[in-house]
């Protein structure tokens, strides 16, 4: 299974905060933003990963990351040049995704919960077909929304409806298997001029290919497009890792527990970390398991 980030997205929505840097790499409270969507792919154990970014940012984006040996992830990078949607990742990702499946995650959106690990499991089981994720919101109207019937089977996709057949959004989390190319470049720009996600989905869900793994309230996911909900997830993970004294999204961490790392690999880089709470909260925890 391969995995992508798309972090292309001008974030105009975030200026002048976004002016000199990608939003995705912008912090949410001690790390960039696009941990957060890489830790997903990595608990999801999919380490081959392509970082799709706009033109400007994808320098700063190999800066930060590199080519991912430090996690034991082997990262590449593309260019989305033309802003043509989400559904686009699959039109430049093509050669990279082969002959394989692949998973979608989107640069900006932030996933929290127990039992998560098992939610990507299960659904990793799904080897034909999609699997997308629905989250009960209070304002569907800003997300792509799923409508099912009176058994749960979903039944309609809307991208962003003026007026919600439901309460449920889809999350930016997306698991395809290889149809997901040849669909892709069979879908014709919205309005927007856009490659709809939610079209490439619908196009699943006219085939009965669409699985819908709904996550339930007592989990957290959260899109962070504006100036508040960037601040609500800064605070978010703020008081989680005051309170649980957990590192949400510590990718040396997720790492070394998954075996991409061993724990000399993670020594030496502690050794020539900067002293600070985030290496010393890997330090205590190399202590612990050991
Ligand atoms: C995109 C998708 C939408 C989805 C959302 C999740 O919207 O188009 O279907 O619900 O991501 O974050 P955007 O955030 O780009 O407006």
């Amino acid at each position: 299974m391969k995995g992508i980030i798309l972090a292309a997205g001008a974030g105009t929505r975030l200026y002048p905060a976004s002016l000199p840097i990608s939003k995705i790499l912008l912090p949410v409270y001690n790390k960039p933003m696009i941990y957060y969507p890489l830790s997903v792919l990595m608990q999801a154990r999919i380490r081959d990963i392509l970082i799709i970014t706009n033109p400007e940012d994808n320098e700063n984006f190999k800066r930060v990351l590199g080519d991912g040996h430090q996690w034991g992830l082997n990262l590449s990078y593309a260019v989305q040049h033309v802003k043509r949607g989400i559904a686009d990742a699959f039109i430049i990702g093509k050669d990279f995704i082969g002959k394989e499946r692949c998973a979608l995650i989107l640069g900006d959106n932030i996933f929290y919960g127990n039992g998560f690990e098992n939610i990507l499991k299960k659904s990793l089981q799904n080897k034909t077909g999609a699997t997308v994720f629905a989250y009960e919101v209070s304002d569907p109207e800003r997300f792509g929304v799923v409508a099912f019937d009176k058994k749960g089977k979903a039944i309609s996709l809307d991208e962003k409806p003026r007026n919600p057949k439901s309460n449920f959004a889809v999350t930016g989390l997306y698991f395809y298997d290889n149809q997901v190319v040849k669909l892709a470049q069979r879908l014709q720009p919205s309005y927007r001029g856009e490659l709809e996600i939610t079209d490439l989905n619908r196009l699943y869900l006219q085939k009965g290919q669409l699985h819908v793994s709904r996550l339930d309230r007592g989990f957290a996911w959260l899109d962070t497009g504006t100036h508040e909900t960037v601040l609500q997830a800064s605070n978010f993970v703020h008081t989680m890792q005051i309170n649980q004294g957990v590192e949400i999204a510590c990718l040396e961490e997720i790492a070394l527990e998954k075996g991409f790392i061993s724990r000399s690999q993670l020594l030496t880089r502690l050794k020539k970390s900067p002293k600070n709470n985030y290496y010393d909260y890997l330090k205590e925890q190399l202590q612990r398991k050991k």
